[in-house]
């Protein structure tokens, strides 16, 4: 596909499913985050790959967040959070780790991570393939932040489900350029 039409006509994809990409489409799409604008280079993030069975384990610590904001929590909702790691056959979740730098405040750090996330939407829709960036209570939640491993400089920017396309997905909206660009 051509480069400009996939930026112009990428839509997100909040139904997905398997099976898993292949290893190919994978490598393409995370090196595709690493071509992230990235002030001074400092590599300002990471990302963990979660799928097979270790997507269980990230909707236990889904689960885990949900009882400890609510915990008298119905069992069905709980069930229903819990699930929510199994809508995709890869979660990539985007770790900002910010660096000390005297010019590059962690602010640019975390919009470096999101514009990695954004690549990676679009690598994603590039190969045919669909995706949607997450966040939710679950970016912040102690109990999903300890569990993955993040420390407490770091901040979870998202997390981003692919896969394949499950339906129809909506077209991307027209917006008017001139809307939102003004000659200055
Ligand atoms: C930082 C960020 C967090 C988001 N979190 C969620 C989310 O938790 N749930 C959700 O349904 N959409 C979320 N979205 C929006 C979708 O990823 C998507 O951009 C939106 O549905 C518009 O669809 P489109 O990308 O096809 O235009 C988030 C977007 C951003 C940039």
């Amino acid at each position: 596909m051509d480069a400009l039409d996939v930026l112009h006509k990428r839509v997100s994809a909040s139904r997905l499913t398997g099976p898993e990409p292949e290893p190919e489409q994978l490598q393409a799409i995370y090196k595709a985050a690493l071509r992230a604008a990235d002030h001074a280079l400092l590599r300002p993030w990471r990302f963990l790959v979660i799928r097979g069975q270790a997507r269980e384990r990230l909707g236990d610590l889904f689960a885990d967040a949900a009882l400890a904001r609510k915990p008298e929590l119905e069992p069905a909702k709980l069930e229903k959070t819990r699930s929510k790691a199994l809508r995709a056959p890869v979660i990539v979740v985007a770790i900002s780790s910010p660096k000390a730098h005297p010019k590059v405040p962690r602010l640019e750090q975390d919009l470096s991570t999101g514009a990695a996330v954004q690549n990676m939407l679009n690598a994603v829709y590039a190969q045919g393939l669909g995706a949607i960036w997450r966040t939710g209570d679950a970016t912040e939640a102690p109990a999903v932040r300890e569990g993955l491993g993040v420390k407490d400089k770091e901040r979870i920017i998202g997390f981003l489900y692919l896969g394949h396309v499950d339906g129809p997905t909506r077209p991307a909206p027209d917006l008017a350029v001139e809307d939102y660009f003004h000659e200055w």
